[in-house]
């Protein structure tokens, strides 16, 4: 079961990479070039996640068909963020904690971090894509400044701005972070 768990979740973090990527570059053609930066951070976090999973199958090599939903679409960035914080708290609520506690009973401890890992960074991607929602349904783009918009390279932590504290989910140093 939690081989097929990790399957899923890699196809369904694939998506939500190349979806963001897409969406970010869209919300950049329109007007958003700060939102379209955050899409393209997280796409970067969902690539880690996609490569987590993909790794914790380990030997448990051949071809597979997985079940992974996704929105399909190109709307305005505003229904966009919408569709992004749709998918983001689907995985907090539903996908990850089941996932998760089937790895648990399995015993699977790879597979346990990795579904963690990427439980605990959507919920922050959520929030952000809220944060960022609010903002362009009022005609505004997100004010970074010049902060970064950090993504720890382990986990797939998200943070704008300064952190000089080790990664909240993993722990790893905040120097290893990759800034977008
Ligand atoms: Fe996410
Ligand atoms: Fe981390």
């Amino acid at each position: 079961m939690t081989a097929d768990f990790l399957r899923n979740a890699y196809g369904g973090e694939s998506m939500a990479h190349m979806r963001y990527l897409i969406w970010g570059d869209h919300a950049a053609r329109n007007g958003f070039p700060n939102i379209g930066r955050l899409f393209e951070a997280i796409a970067h976090a969902e690539q880690i996640h996609a490569t987590n999973h993909f790794r914790a199958l380990r030997d448990l090599t051949g071809g597979a068909s997985v079940c992974a939903g996704g929105e399909f679409g190109l709307k305005s960035v505003v229904e966009n963020l919408d569709w992004a914080i749709e998918g983001e708290l689907g995985e907090v609520n539903q996908m990850y904690p089941v996932y998760l506690q089937a790895a648990e009973l399995q015993g699977e401890k790879e597979a346990v971090r990795s579904f963690r890992y990427a439980l605990e960074a959507e919920k922050i991607h959520a929030a952000l894509f809220e944060e960022a929602r609010g903002l362009a349904a009022n005609s505004r783009d997100m004010a970074l400044g010049e902060d970064k918009i950090l993504i720890c390279p382990v986990c797939g932590f998200t943070h704008i701005g300064a952190h000089p504290e080790p990664c909240p989910i993993c722990n790893v140093k905040a120097s290893l972070f990759v800034g977008f």
